[in-house]
């Protein structure tokens, strides 16, 4: 056989193999968690960007978290979005999670925001993996838009969104936001300061990081930048 076919053999096999392996949802059931040092923008990663949306919008008391589980399914961690979820890796529109919330269903009356869904269809299609990015801080460069939104739309948004917001506080935008971040609120809950309820609700505590970023935020001036 020619250096030229026995190349392209070889990469017949190797493109079969991670074929047939996107396709085994069952095996990545359990699959260990990954972890990268930096926080590359193209990926969407499970710990950071996806446990957050389901945290606040489906995995709570009543709906899909351990205890209810409504439909058998059990959003509140890898192992179980995994098997309970209808994920098929590298397919989203052939994921019955995907399904449900970009055709609107879920959550019922109170639909996830294009960025959120849009990440969530963006983790399937690259393999929908057990990943975390520990990737370095920036609490220095701090804006409104860039950095302070993307948190509380992901760990917040869910509960503190709608008609009937919890607590009756929306966290949705930079009007709704300033209210809480102006009277001690904000940073009382998310560190868990004594006197307030601590949030995200029934989830760790935020990063480190992501404290310092909204310290810095409010420190500045609860500006809209
Ligand atoms: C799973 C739903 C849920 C999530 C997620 C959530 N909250 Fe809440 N939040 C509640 C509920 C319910 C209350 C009412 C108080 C309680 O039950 O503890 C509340 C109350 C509050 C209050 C008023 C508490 C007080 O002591 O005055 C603030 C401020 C708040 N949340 C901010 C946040 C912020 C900021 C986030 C995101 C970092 C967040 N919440 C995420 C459900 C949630």
């Amino acid at each position: 056989m020619s250096k030229f076919n026995a190349g392209a053999l070889l990469l017949l096999f190797v493109l079969m193999f991670f074929s047939s392996c996107t396709h085994k949802v069952k095996d990545q059931v359990n699959s260990p968690l990954q972890q990268d040092t930096i926080c590359d923008p193209n990926l969407v990663y499970y710990v950071n960007d996806i446990q957050p949306i389901l945290n606040s919008n489906c995995a709570y008391s009543g709906c899909h978290d351990v205890v209810t589980h409504k439909e058998g399914v059990d959003l509140s961690s890898y192992n179980q979005v995994m098997s309970t979820g209808g994920i098929s890796a590298g397919n989203p529109s052939a994921s019955e999670l995907y399904k449900k919330i970009s055709e609107g269903e879920m959550p019922p009356n109170n639909p996830l925001a294009s960025a959120q869904q849009k990440k969530i269809y963006d983790w399937i299609k690259q393999g929908a993996k057990n990943n975390e990015c520990t990737g370095s801080c920036d609490s220095v460069n701090v804006t409104y838009s860039q950095t302070i939104k993307p948190i509380l739309d992901s760990y917040c948004l869910g509960c503190h969104s709608g008609n009937s917001p919890a607590a009756g506080i929306t966290i949705s935008d930079y009007s709704t936001t300033r209210v809480i971040a102006a009277n001690g609120k904000l940073m009382g809950t998310i560190e868990h300061k004594a006197g307030y309820s601590a949030m995200p609700k029934n989830a760790s505590k935020l990063s480190v990081c992501n404290i310092k970023q909204l310290k810095k935020w409010i420190n500045d001036g609860i500006q809209n930048n």
